[in-house]
Protein backbone atom coordinates (compact mmCIF):
# COMPACT_ATOMS: atom_id res chain seq x y z
CA UNK A 1 0.00 0.00 0.00
CA UNK A 2 0.95 3.64 -0.59
CA UNK A 3 2.54 5.00 2.40
CA UNK A 4 1.19 8.31 1.12
CA UNK A 5 -2.52 7.72 0.62
CA UNK A 6 -4.95 10.53 2.75
CA UNK A 7 -6.78 7.45 4.67
CA UNK A 8 -9.78 9.57 5.58
CA UNK A 9 -10.29 10.56 2.27
CA UNK A 10 -10.19 7.15 0.73
CA UNK A 11 -12.22 5.65 3.35
CA UNK A 12 -14.83 8.71 2.80
CA UNK A 13 -15.11 7.94 -1.08
CA UNK A 14 -15.06 4.31 -0.69
CA UNK A 15 -18.08 5.22 1.58
CA UNK A 16 -19.69 6.93 -1.24
CA UNK A 17 -19.33 3.96 -3.27
CA UNK A 18 -20.96 1.34 -0.58
CA UNK A 19 -24.19 4.32 -0.27
CA UNK A 20 -24.75 3.66 -4.23
CA UNK A 21 -24.63 0.04 -4.43
CA UNK A 22 -27.69 -2.08 -4.54
CA UNK A 23 -28.89 -4.44 -1.35
CA UNK A 24 -27.26 -8.17 -2.40
CA UNK A 25 -29.59 -11.16 -3.75
CA UNK A 26 -27.85 -13.93 -1.52
CA UNK A 27 -29.50 -16.44 -3.73
CA UNK A 28 -26.76 -15.33 -6.73
CA UNK A 29 -23.77 -15.42 -4.26
CA UNK A 30 -23.81 -11.34 -3.73
CA UNK A 31 -21.82 -10.92 -1.06
CA UNK A 32 -20.38 -7.83 -0.27
CA UNK A 33 -16.81 -7.05 0.58
CA UNK A 34 -16.04 -5.13 3.44
CA UNK A 35 -15.37 -1.57 3.83
CA UNK A 36 -11.31 -1.66 4.61
CA UNK A 37 -10.73 -4.55 2.20
CA UNK A 38 -12.50 -2.23 -0.37
CA UNK A 39 -9.85 0.34 0.57
CA UNK A 40 -7.06 -1.79 0.01
CA UNK A 41 -7.86 -3.83 -2.63
CA UNK A 42 -9.00 -0.96 -4.49
CA UNK A 43 -5.23 0.67 -4.27
CA UNK A 44 -4.11 -2.85 -5.21
CA UNK A 45 -6.08 -2.71 -8.42
CA UNK A 46 -5.28 0.41 -9.32
CA UNK A 47 -1.44 0.20 -9.21
CA UNK A 48 -1.65 -4.09 -11.19
CA UNK A 49 -3.58 -2.20 -13.98
CA UNK A 50 -2.51 1.30 -14.34
CA UNK A 51 -2.45 2.26 -17.43
CA UNK A 52 -3.90 -0.97 -19.16
CA UNK A 53 -6.98 -1.33 -20.06
CA UNK A 54 -9.49 -3.38 -17.21
CA UNK A 55 -12.56 -6.04 -17.48
CA UNK A 56 -14.36 -7.13 -14.61
CA UNK A 57 -16.46 -9.88 -14.85
CA UNK A 58 -19.29 -9.70 -12.39
CA UNK A 59 -18.52 -6.77 -9.80
CA UNK A 60 -21.44 -6.89 -6.62
CA UNK A 61 -18.35 -5.52 -4.63
CA UNK A 62 -18.12 -2.75 -6.45
CA UNK A 63 -13.83 -2.58 -6.93
CA UNK A 64 -14.38 -0.96 -10.29
CA UNK A 65 -16.48 2.17 -9.09
CA UNK A 66 -13.53 2.26 -5.96
CA UNK A 67 -10.47 1.80 -8.17
CA UNK A 68 -11.77 4.57 -10.97
CA UNK A 69 -13.26 6.99 -8.35
CA UNK A 70 -10.25 7.10 -5.92
CA UNK A 71 -7.65 7.48 -8.98
CA UNK A 72 -10.09 10.10 -10.48
CA UNK A 73 -10.15 12.27 -7.09
CA UNK A 74 -6.59 11.99 -7.22
CA UNK A 75 -6.21 9.78 -3.85
CA UNK A 76 -4.35 7.80 -5.87
CA UNK A 77 -1.79 8.38 -8.04
CA UNK A 78 -2.58 5.48 -10.24
CA UNK A 79 -5.15 3.71 -12.13
CA UNK A 80 -6.63 1.63 -15.47
CA UNK A 81 -7.31 3.51 -18.22
CA UNK A 82 -10.66 1.93 -18.88
CA UNK A 83 -12.91 -0.28 -16.99
CA UNK A 84 -15.55 -1.80 -18.02
CA UNK A 85 -18.12 -4.19 -15.33
CA UNK A 86 -20.42 -7.14 -16.72
CA UNK A 87 -22.52 -8.01 -14.68
CA UNK A 88 -26.24 -9.77 -15.08
CA UNK A 89 -27.59 -7.98 -12.63
CA UNK A 90 -29.04 -4.70 -14.19
CA UNK A 91 -29.44 -3.18 -10.85
CA UNK A 92 -25.50 -3.08 -10.37
CA UNK A 93 -25.19 -2.00 -13.75
CA UNK A 94 -27.59 0.94 -13.58
CA UNK A 95 -25.99 1.57 -10.16
CA UNK A 96 -22.11 1.76 -11.78
CA UNK A 97 -23.21 3.78 -14.94
CA UNK A 98 -25.14 6.20 -12.63
CA UNK A 99 -22.18 6.94 -10.21
CA UNK A 100 -19.69 6.88 -13.21
CA UNK A 101 -22.01 9.74 -14.99
CA UNK A 102 -22.75 11.88 -11.73
CA UNK A 103 -19.19 11.91 -10.72
CA UNK A 104 -18.14 11.91 -14.35
CA UNK A 105 -15.88 9.20 -14.20
CA UNK A 106 -15.53 8.80 -18.27
CA UNK A 107 -13.32 6.00 -17.91
CA UNK A 108 -15.67 3.68 -16.20
CA UNK A 109 -18.77 1.39 -18.00
CA UNK A 110 -20.93 -1.37 -17.46
CA UNK A 111 -22.81 -3.62 -19.81
CA UNK A 112 -25.65 -6.62 -18.65
CA UNK A 113 -24.26 -9.36 -19.40
CA UNK A 114 -24.53 -13.19 -18.15
CA UNK A 115 -21.31 -15.14 -17.90
CA UNK A 116 -23.53 -18.41 -19.58
CA UNK A 117 -23.68 -16.33 -22.69
CA UNK A 118 -21.02 -16.07 -25.05
CA UNK A 119 -18.57 -13.09 -24.64
CA UNK A 120 -18.98 -9.74 -26.68
CA UNK A 121 -15.73 -8.19 -26.77
CA UNK A 122 -13.03 -11.19 -27.57
CA UNK A 123 -9.68 -9.53 -26.60
CA UNK A 124 -10.08 -6.27 -25.69
CA UNK A 125 -8.34 -5.55 -22.71
CA UNK A 126 -4.84 -6.26 -20.67
CA UNK A 127 -6.42 -7.26 -17.31
CA UNK A 128 -9.53 -8.94 -15.99
CA UNK A 129 -10.84 -9.56 -12.65
CA UNK A 130 -13.23 -12.00 -10.98
CA UNK A 131 -14.71 -12.58 -7.47
CA UNK A 132 -17.23 -15.22 -8.76
CA UNK A 133 -19.51 -17.31 -6.89
CA UNK A 134 -17.08 -19.37 -5.07
CA UNK A 135 -18.35 -22.91 -5.68
CA UNK A 136 -18.27 -24.45 -2.90
CA UNK A 137 -21.03 -27.11 -3.77
CA UNK A 138 -19.90 -27.77 -7.83
CA UNK A 139 -16.24 -28.26 -6.99
CA UNK A 140 -15.29 -24.71 -8.63
CA UNK A 141 -17.24 -25.01 -11.75
CA UNK A 142 -18.74 -21.88 -11.44
CA UNK A 143 -15.76 -20.43 -10.39
CA UNK A 144 -14.52 -22.36 -14.15
CA UNK A 145 -17.39 -20.64 -15.94
CA UNK A 146 -16.23 -16.39 -14.82
CA UNK A 147 -12.27 -17.67 -15.79
CA UNK A 148 -13.12 -18.93 -18.98
CA UNK A 149 -15.49 -15.39 -20.15
CA UNK A 150 -12.45 -13.31 -18.36
CA UNK A 151 -9.78 -15.64 -20.40
CA UNK A 152 -11.50 -14.53 -23.58
CA UNK A 153 -12.24 -10.87 -22.66
CA UNK A 154 -7.93 -10.73 -23.08
CA UNK A 155 -5.64 -9.69 -25.55
CA UNK A 156 -2.41 -11.06 -25.17
CA UNK A 157 0.21 -10.24 -22.68
CA UNK A 158 -3.09 -10.29 -20.32
CA UNK A 159 -3.18 -10.87 -16.85
CA UNK A 160 -6.30 -12.02 -14.63
CA UNK A 161 -6.94 -11.86 -11.20
CA UNK A 162 -9.33 -14.12 -9.34
CA UNK A 163 -10.92 -13.39 -5.83
CA UNK A 164 -12.01 -17.04 -4.56
CA UNK A 165 -12.22 -18.53 -0.98
CA UNK A 166 -9.13 -19.54 0.96
CA UNK A 167 -9.38 -21.37 3.94
CA UNK A 168 -6.75 -23.49 6.06
CA UNK A 169 -9.63 -25.24 7.96
CA UNK A 170 -12.02 -26.21 4.94
CA UNK A 171 -11.02 -28.88 2.31
CA UNK A 172 -13.38 -27.47 -0.42
CA UNK A 173 -11.41 -24.00 -0.77
CA UNK A 174 -8.43 -25.98 -1.29
CA UNK A 175 -10.54 -28.27 -3.64
CA UNK A 176 -11.38 -25.01 -6.07
CA UNK A 177 -8.41 -23.60 -5.63
CA UNK A 178 -6.56 -26.58 -7.38
CA UNK A 179 -9.22 -26.96 -10.05
CA UNK A 180 -9.08 -22.90 -10.73
CA UNK A 181 -5.38 -22.75 -11.26
CA UNK A 182 -5.27 -26.27 -13.00
CA UNK A 183 -8.09 -24.36 -15.44
CA UNK A 184 -5.56 -21.50 -16.06
CA UNK A 185 -2.83 -23.53 -16.81
CA UNK A 186 -4.83 -25.60 -19.38
CA UNK A 187 -5.72 -22.51 -21.21
CA UNK A 188 -2.11 -20.71 -21.34
CA UNK A 189 -1.53 -18.78 -18.33
CA UNK A 190 0.69 -19.45 -15.22
CA UNK A 191 0.17 -18.41 -11.61
CA UNK A 192 2.32 -15.45 -11.09
CA UNK A 193 1.11 -14.62 -7.49
CA UNK A 194 -0.99 -15.39 -4.74
CA UNK A 195 -1.97 -13.32 -1.86
CA UNK A 196 -3.80 -15.70 0.75
CA UNK A 197 -6.66 -14.96 3.05
CA UNK A 198 -7.31 -11.10 1.96
CA UNK A 199 -10.61 -10.13 2.42
CA UNK A 200 -13.18 -10.78 4.74
CA UNK A 201 -17.27 -10.32 3.88
CA UNK A 202 -21.20 -9.35 4.89
CA UNK A 203 -21.40 -13.29 5.44
CA UNK A 204 -23.29 -14.41 8.52
CA UNK A 205 -23.16 -17.76 8.61
CA UNK A 206 -19.68 -17.65 7.97
CA UNK A 207 -18.07 -14.78 9.14
CA UNK A 208 -14.67 -15.99 8.86
CA UNK A 209 -14.33 -16.85 5.47
CA UNK A 210 -11.81 -15.18 3.83
CA UNK A 211 -11.11 -14.80 0.45
CA UNK A 212 -7.29 -14.40 -2.02
CA UNK A 213 -6.22 -12.73 -4.97
CA UNK A 214 -5.93 -15.41 -7.19
CA UNK A 215 -3.67 -14.34 -9.85
CA UNK A 216 -2.59 -15.37 -14.21
CA UNK A 217 -0.40 -13.81 -16.13
CA UNK A 218 -0.68 -15.26 -20.05
CA UNK A 219 2.33 -17.44 -21.14
CA UNK A 220 4.66 -16.11 -23.62
CA UNK A 221 3.11 -17.45 -27.04
CA UNK A 222 -0.40 -18.02 -26.05
CA UNK A 223 -3.15 -16.36 -27.90
CA UNK A 224 -5.92 -14.89 -27.46
CA UNK A 225 -9.87 -16.35 -27.77
CA UNK A 226 -10.99 -16.39 -31.62
CA UNK A 227 -14.39 -17.63 -30.44
CA UNK A 228 -17.07 -17.72 -27.27
CA UNK A 229 -19.96 -20.05 -27.26
CA UNK A 230 -22.41 -20.19 -24.82
CA UNK A 231 -22.80 -22.67 -21.76
CA UNK A 232 -26.02 -24.46 -21.42
CA UNK A 233 -24.62 -27.59 -19.97
CA UNK A 234 -26.62 -29.06 -17.04
CA UNK A 235 -24.03 -30.64 -15.13
CA UNK A 236 -22.35 -26.86 -15.10
CA UNK A 237 -25.65 -25.09 -14.32
CA UNK A 238 -26.32 -27.29 -11.57
CA UNK A 239 -25.45 -26.05 -8.27
CA UNK A 240 -23.94 -23.14 -9.70
CA UNK A 241 -24.91 -20.62 -6.73
CA UNK A 242 -24.91 -23.33 -3.89
CA UNK A 243 -26.74 -26.74 -3.11
CA UNK A 244 -29.46 -27.31 -5.49
CA UNK A 245 -29.44 -23.53 -6.63
CA UNK A 246 -28.93 -24.03 -10.31
CA UNK A 247 -27.96 -20.92 -12.84
CA UNK A 248 -31.51 -20.24 -14.14
CA UNK A 249 -32.02 -16.54 -14.47
CA UNK A 250 -30.54 -14.68 -17.50
CA UNK A 251 -30.94 -11.23 -16.23
CA UNK A 252 -32.04 -9.90 -12.80
CA UNK A 253 -34.24 -7.11 -13.82
CA UNK A 254 -34.13 -3.67 -12.04
CA UNK A 255 -37.89 -1.99 -10.81
CA UNK A 256 -37.28 1.72 -11.09
CA UNK A 257 -37.40 3.93 -7.96
CA UNK A 258 -37.13 7.48 -8.10
CA UNK A 259 -36.06 7.39 -4.53
CA UNK A 260 -32.97 5.56 -5.12
CA UNK A 261 -30.69 5.62 -1.93
CA UNK A 262 -33.33 5.99 0.70
CA UNK A 263 -35.25 3.44 2.97
CA UNK A 264 -38.27 1.84 1.01
CA UNK A 265 -41.56 2.72 2.41
CA UNK A 266 -42.16 -1.03 2.72
CA UNK A 267 -39.29 -1.02 5.02
CA UNK A 268 -41.06 1.32 7.94
CA UNK A 269 -43.99 2.23 9.18
CA UNK A 270 -44.84 5.52 11.73
CA UNK A 271 -46.08 4.94 15.17
CA UNK A 272 -47.23 8.40 16.08
CA UNK A 273 -47.84 10.07 18.98
CA UNK A 274 -50.44 10.55 21.09
CA UNK A 275 -52.86 13.59 20.43
CA UNK A 276 -54.06 14.73 23.63
C1 LIG B 1 -21.54 -13.87 -7.60
S1 LIG B 1 -21.03 -12.41 -6.78
C2 LIG B 1 -19.68 -13.02 -5.79
C3 LIG B 1 -19.44 -12.30 -4.49
C4 LIG B 1 -18.90 -10.91 -4.59
N1 LIG B 1 -18.33 -10.55 -3.33
C5 LIG B 1 -20.01 -9.93 -4.93
O1 LIG B 1 -20.96 -9.83 -4.14
O2 LIG B 1 -19.93 -9.26 -5.95
C6 LIG B 1 -20.18 -11.50 -8.04
C7 LIG B 1 -21.00 -10.82 -9.08
O3 LIG B 1 -21.35 -11.76 -10.11
C8 LIG B 1 -22.60 -11.38 -10.64
N2 LIG B 1 -23.17 -12.55 -11.30
C9 LIG B 1 -23.74 -13.64 -10.74
N3 LIG B 1 -24.14 -14.50 -11.68
C10 LIG B 1 -23.79 -13.98 -12.87
C11 LIG B 1 -23.89 -14.43 -14.20
N4 LIG B 1 -24.47 -15.59 -14.50
N5 LIG B 1 -23.40 -13.64 -15.18
C12 LIG B 1 -22.81 -12.45 -14.88
N6 LIG B 1 -22.69 -11.97 -13.64
C13 LIG B 1 -23.16 -12.73 -12.64
C14 LIG B 1 -23.38 -10.91 -9.44
O4 LIG B 1 -24.45 -10.05 -9.82
C15 LIG B 1 -22.32 -10.19 -8.62
O5 LIG B 1 -22.27 -8.83 -8.94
Amino acid sequence: MHNDIDLKAAINAISDVVQNRPRPLREFDQIYMKSGDMVMQSEFVSRWADGKSLAFIGDGDAISVCTAYLSAKGILPTGPSRIVVYDFDERIVSAVKRFADQERLQNLDAVLYNCLDAFPDLGAFDCVYTNPPWGASNGGESVKVFLQRGIEALRRPGEGLVVIADDPDLDWPKQVLHRVQWFGLEHGFYVSRMMPRLHSYHLDDAPELRSCNLMFSSLPGSVPALRSEEIRDPDQLKHFYGRSASARVRYVRERKRVDYGRANTSEYEFELLEEE
